[in-house]
């Protein structure tokens, strides 16, 4: 079992990573659960096409005390059976999840993230996001997801000492999401002080996922680009499958969810 916090910049390209990466090892025929941690609204559904009733919002999943009803929360993906989706519903308002207290935000997590192979948390910006910074403290790598921009290296040291006292830099995973208004890579690594371990191609097919539903790891390749994303993709999770194994050599994964032993 794997959790990965997906952060970054706002705009970098997160959900598209976490969405893409989501499909990409659900259809391996690995269990993965996806959390989208936007409190302003149901944003994640839409990069896969589905939709997320009131019933099913995270702003309920928080409330809920016993653990099988928290995991009953996570809906499952029409087309991709192996991968449970959890976010604000598709009707909640930017009222209705203020804040998350610390103890709801580690109960969701703690006791929904062994329920699956991979547990991938779309986080925000924010540390102050309560989703976000428990996500990160226990997540077993943070991929870091930065646009090759000036913007995304001021962020990132301005974060510099934050991460370091939190004592998270040693998870971070960094990868470059190119876009069109290009810096040349080896500059904003020493701007930013990162070494990518990773760069992901820009591609139109990726773009237009946010708005059609479907991510290209579920469509398939259409043109090089594309291909060269979906490559990199399976590069980025040979990475967490090896830094899995050395971190968390002896964990077996828990007793699943009902619903998930009779899809099965
Ligand atoms: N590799 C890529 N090629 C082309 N377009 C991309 C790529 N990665 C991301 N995008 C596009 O960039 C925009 C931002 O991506 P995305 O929504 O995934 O970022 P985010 O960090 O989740 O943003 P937000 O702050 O809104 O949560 C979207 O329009 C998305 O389609
Ligand atoms: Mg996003």
């Amino acid at each position: 079992m794997s959790v990965i916090a997906v952060w970054g910049k706002n705009g970098t390209g997160r959900s598209t990573v976490a969405t893409n990466l989501a499909v990409y090892l659900a259809r391996k025929g690995k269990l993965v659960g996806l959390v989208g941690t936007n409190k302003s609204y149901g944003s994640i559904q839409y990069y896969l096409g589905t939709a997320i009733s009131e019933e099913k919002s995270l702003k309920n999943a928080i409330e809920i005390v016993n653990e099988d009803d928290i995991v009953k929360s996570f809906v499952q993906h029409p087309k991709v059976k192996d991968l449970f989706l959890m976010s604000l519903s598709n009707s909640d308002n930017c009222l209705k999840l203020r804040g998350v207290k610390e103890d709801a935000g580690k109960r969701l997590i703690l006791n929904t993230k062994d329920k699956f192979d991979y547990y991938i948390i779309d986080c925000t910006e924010n540390f102050t996001d309560t989703l976000t910074a428990i996500g990160c403290q226990y997540a077993d790598i943070i991929l870091e997801i930065m646009k090759p921009t000036i913007q995304s290296a001021a962020f990132r040291i301005s974060h510099e000492e934050l991460l370091e006292s939190i004592k998270l830099k040693d998870k971070i995973v960094s990868i470059a999401n190119l876009n069109k208004d290009l810096m040349r890579i080896s500059d904003i690594e020493h701007k930013a002080k990162v070494k990518f371990a990773q760069i992901l191609p820009y591609s139109k097919n990726v773009e237009n996922a946010e708005n059609t539903g479907e991510p290209i790891t579920l469509l398939g390749p259409q043109n090089r680009a594309d291909k060269e994303f979906i490559r990199k993709i399976t590069q980025i999770a040979e990475i967490i499958e090896n830094k899995g194994r050395i971190g968390l050599p002896n964990i077996e994964r828990k007793k699943g969810i009902s619903f998930i032993k009779i899809r099965k």
